[in-house]
């Protein structure tokens, strides 16, 4: 009788643990209801598949792990558990931002604002890209940036400055507008200033700031992957809110191609404050390939500005910025800003 009765027991034990087992493989690759947006990104900072499209994809072993912990998060550790190091890069043509929104959903919040789930993120980031009629690239970069800055638990933001109509470009004060108004929305404690067309190729290359201003794209393919010269801090650089407010932001009035970044470089260097960089095996980046754009010629005024850094950065800058916003538009990827720079006419 009693072993009929303890038959039966592990008879009914093993049926509960097939079933159970055939639950969570028939389900694997679901989104189930209880999975919350917390497992979601940790699905996220773990997932490779968004490394290459060619290397196989990591197990995702963010779904193992238990989601937020009860109870205050702890500081996230200092170098984030799930880089993957060496990345491919390759610019596809068939790529398309609903596929990329479709993946990056359950983890990111409107406005390309993304947190870790799991602990306090080291720095609050904003992203900030000037812009005008760069879509194709701006796609490229949300596709591989976003996994990448997951991976790297920060805790950031997104924003585009497109500016409008077809005046001469002017990089330095779409930044300094992006400084501002990402400023508005969030407590942001660091600005990464990227431009849309580079793309890492080394995801140990942290998108975050440090003692001193760094200048994060070090060895970019169109430069043969080395350093063009010491002080140049163009292309992508981490500046910290304090740094930034020290040297009053970029200048505003470097139009047109050149020089802005090198401005910018010297009113570092004049505060007492040096470039850091990553590694140059680190520090590499892909540049999209692509013509000079219109209304965006170099300009070689700006080369003659720079003899009047130290005579200007008190007065132009964040403290005589001055434009108007058109419209704020918020996508699941970014914030897209569209702004009337007050060009100068002509
Ligand atoms: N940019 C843009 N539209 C333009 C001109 C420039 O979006 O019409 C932005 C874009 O982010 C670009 C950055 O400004 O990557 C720097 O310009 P560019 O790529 O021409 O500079 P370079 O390739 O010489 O570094
Ligand atoms: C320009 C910079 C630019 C650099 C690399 C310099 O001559 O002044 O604005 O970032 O070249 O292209
Ligand atoms: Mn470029």
């Amino acid at each position: 009788m009693l072993k009929t009765a303890f038959k039966l027991l592990v008879l009914s034990a093993a049926c509960s643990l097939a079933g159970l087992a055939a639950f969570l493989f028939y389900n694997r690759n679901r989104s189930l209801p209880f999975i919350t947006a917390a497992q979601n990104a940790l699905k996220w900072e773990n997932k490779a598949s968004f490394r290459t499209e060619k290397t196989p994809a990591a197990p995702e072993v963010g779904l193992q792990t238990s989601a937020a912990p009860a109870g205050p998060l702890q500081p996230c550790p200092d170098v984030p558990p799930n880089l993957q190091g060496v990345l491919r890069v390759e610019f596809s043509t068939n790529r398309s931002l609903e596929d990329v929104r479709q993946r990056l959903g359950p983890v990111l919040q409107e406005g390309g604002r993304y947190k870790p789930p799991t602990c306090v993120a080291k720095q609050k980031v904003a992203i900030i890209i000037p812009f005008r009629n760069r879509h194709e690239h701006l796609k490229h970069w949300l596709h591989f940036l976003h996994p990448i800055l997951i991976r790297q638990q920060l805790d950031y933001g997104v924003y585009i400055i497109n500016q409008e109509g077809d005046s001469v470009f002017n990089r330095a004060k779409l930044m300094n507008i992006g400084h501002v108004e990402a400023l508005k929305e969030y407590d942001y404690d660091c600005f990464v200033f990227s431009d849309v067309d580079l793309i890492p190729l080394d995801d140990r290359n942290l998108y975050r700031c440090s003692d001193n201003p760094r200048h994060l794209s070090v060895a970019v393919d169109k430069f043969n992957f080395i350093l063009p010269y010491a002080t140049i801090f163009g292309g992508v650089s981490a500046i910290s809110k304090e740094q930034f407010l020290k040297v009053n932001g970029f200048s505003n009035t470097f139009w047109g191609w050149g020089g802005e970044d090198d401005d910018l470089s010297q009113r570092l260097y004049f505060q007492g404050m040096s470039i850091s960089r990553p590694d140059s095996l680190i520090g590499r980046y892909k540049m999209i390939k692509h013509g000079r754009d219109l209304h965006n010629n170099p300009n070689p005024q700006n080369v003659h500005k720079l003899k009047e850094t130290a005579y200007n950065m008190n007065t132009d800058g964040l403290n005589s910025l001055s434009y108007t916003v058109r419209e704020i538009k918020k996508d699941l990827l970014y914030t897209f800003i569209t702004v009337d720079v007050q060009a100068p006419a002509g």
